[in-house]
């Protein structure tokens, strides 16, 4: 039989109860986490949002509600009414906040049972399908809570220090047109105006423009976003940004706003941060790092051997070099210890990347230099290569050659593998830095025209706008990303506020002016009704409270999260809907 929950109240959260509470009378409302039965003891550790604590009925003192509680099972919800008391000093448990006292039951209410779990609570993990499919038993575990709470704790702050900075929160539509650039759009169907179609947001970017024309000067939404894309570990179908948006602002205005929250943020985790971040532009930081999301918290910065190699006769560099091509290496401490079989397979990882192959430099710990390019390039060369790279005892050189764009991706992104295989990966720093002047396009071969690298809102680089037409894959963005341990955090820019430019930008990317016009019309016809100049950023809120948690996925810090493949396996979504619906919204299913 079930008690019912009656006139009973909490007085604490089980998690709670210290030492200080010792000799009160409580109660607890919770889920039993554990039951162990040892005749006439009998101890429910009982669970709620703030912890565990331990509850021991004893039948001499006590039988009715010893009785009681022996029909208790895992995940039954109790109600217990006790008294606190100290632990003997060997009883103590220093694993749990509240393992120097124990709750003595006086009184059991059993308000619900429940089956027995596909997973333990606190046990091995399941795996991810199981864990989804059954999400509200998996956002039980300790873990889980801690992240959703860290992300309400994210939330509260960003608030508070975007409303002391003069920001107001405004919501923008969750039914827009459909306007596709980055992403697809998911689309909603019409039922009153049959054949047309709402778009779900990719991201409020041409609502909060249009707020900054309306004059209110400084604007922030925690918002939902939407993008049918391929999904990663961190990207969701349906995510949130922190987005704002602000007038008369030049980048570093936005990065004075953002930094001092970036570095509150990171103080809430017990993680010191100095101010300013350091920047970097988009050119630096291909070439230094081959990738425009450098992690900084470790070296094995990418060396250009170009002009080493200027006039080598080795077929495979000569090639490279004689295509307008590049020679780069990274040197990796201790990598001379690398076997045969580890090089290979870094050698099919920079493939991924469109590498032919990749070479190595190797420095024994007693200083010998041994090489499989020593055949093509002569012991000389590759003892002077070695000396250049300042390889040192025990160190390995891996060089890479070919495309400027194919170099950079493969030594940047092998750079990040042995960087998280050797363990230089330190989740306790955090290095934030900006990337800017990214490039206003880039041109994409397949289609042969360009497309924006950020939207196509973004402002060009003033001493860039006389070369816009002749030189457009030169010029570069008044755009910038935070980027934190080598995640892209976040994306802004300062953006065009001029009609003529906007125009100008459109025509640049193929947009006549009818299709301008169809798309983008209403923003068209704002910028000539008194835009202020105006910029702001979009911080992926998913992204960052994952690095706050230091967890590897976005899906451990949402509460109801998709899966790869964009499904949800809890609610089985998406699935058809009845014909009635679709008739209604005059649909077919091809
Ligand atoms: P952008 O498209 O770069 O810029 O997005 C900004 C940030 O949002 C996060 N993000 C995502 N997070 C999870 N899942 C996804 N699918 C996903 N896509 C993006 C990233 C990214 O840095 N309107 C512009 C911003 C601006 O210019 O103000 C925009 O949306 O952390």
């Amino acid at each position: 039989m079930l008690d019912s929950l009656g006139t009973i109240k909490r007085t604490h959260y089980c998690g709670d109860l210290r030492p200080e509470h010792a000799g009160s009378v409580v109660t607890l409302f919770g889920w039993v986490h554990r039951r162990r039965d040892f005749g006439p003891l009998l101890f429910v550790d009982l669970r709620d949002r703030e912890g565990v604590v331990q509850v021991v009925f004893n039948e001499e003192t006590n039988g009715p509600a010893h009785s009681r509680a022996k029909e208790v099972r895992g995940e039954y919800v109790i109600g217990v009414t006790g008294k606190v008391v100290m632990r003997d000093a060997d009883k103590v448990n220093s694993n749990i906040s509240t393992g120097k006292i124990e709750v003595i039951g006086r009184e059991i209410k059993i308000f619900n049972t429940a089956k027995t779990p596909p997973f333990e609570i606190d046990g091995v993990q399941a795996s991810e399908d199981v864990r989804l499919k059954y999400r509200y038993i998996d956002l039980r575990r300790p873990k889980m809570q801690e992240n959703i709470r860290l992300r309400h704790l994210a939330a509260i702050t960003i608030r508070k220090y975007l409303d002391e900075h003069g920001f107001y929160e405004i919501e923008t539509p969750m039914m827009i047109k459909s306007t596709p650039e980055g992403a697809r759009d998911y689309i909603v169907p019409s039922r009153l105006t049959p054949g047309n179609f709402y778009a779900l947001p990719q991201s409020p970017q041409i609502f909060k423009q249009l707020l900054m024309v309306s004059g209110y000067d400084k604007y922030f939404q925690i918002v939902r976003c939407f993008r049918d894309e391929d999904l990663r570990a961190d990207r969701q179908p349906e995510f949130t940004q922190i987005d704002l948006e602000m007038s008369f602002v030049q980048p570093a205005d936005v990065f004075a706003v953002i930094e001092p929250l970036m570095v509150e943020l990171s103080r809430m985790i017990g993680v010191k941060v100095e101010m300013p971040f350091p920047k970097l532009t988009y050119a630096e930081s291909m070439r230094r790092y081959g990738v425009d999301k450098p992690d900084t918290r470790f070296g094995m910065e990418l060396q250009d051997i170009s002009g080493s190699l200027a006039d080598t006769d080795f077929t495979p560099y000569r090639t490279a070099l004689d295509a307008g091509g590049q020679v780069k290496a990274i040197t990796v401490g201790g990598g001379a210890r690398y076997s045969r079989k580890r090089l290979d397979e870094l050698t099919e990882f920079v493939k991924r990347f469109g590498a032919g192959g990749l070479a190595w430099i190797k420095t024994s710990e007693s200083g010998e230099i041994s090489s499989p390019l020593a055949k093509g390039l002569g012991d000389e060369k590759v003892k002077a290569l070695a000396a250049e790279l300042g390889s040192g005892a025990g160190d390995a050189i891996l060089i890479a050659a070919g495309k400027p764009s194919v170099v950079a991706a493969s030594l940047g992104n092998l750079r990040n593998e042995i960087a998280a295989a050797e363990g230089l990966t330190d989740p306790k720093r955090f290095n934030f830095l900006w990337v800017t002047d990214f490039p206003m396009f880039e041109y994409h071969e397949e289609d042969g025209r360009y497309y924006p690298m950020h939207h196509p809102f973004t402002s060009p680089n003033d001493e860039d706008l006389e070369t816009l037409e002749s030189r457009t894959g030169d010029v570069r963005a008044k755009a910038y990303d935070l980027v934190l341990n080598g995640v892209e955090l976040s994306s802004g820019s300062i953006r065009i506020h001029s009609r003529e430019l906007q125009r100008q930008v459109f025509t640049l990317l193929g947009l006549s002016d009818e299709e301008a016009r169809a798309k983008f019309g209403f923003l068209l016809d704002a910028l000539e009704y008194g835009t202020p100049p105006h910029g702001g950023m979009a911080i992926g809120f998913d992204r960052l409270v994952m690095l706050l948690a230091r967890e590897n996925s976005i899906r451990e810090v949402i509460s109801f999260p998709k899966t790869a493949s964009a499904a949800d396996l809890m609610t089985d979504s998406p699935s058809p809907v009845s014909p009635e619906q679709l008739k209604e919204l005059h649909l077919k299913i091809e």
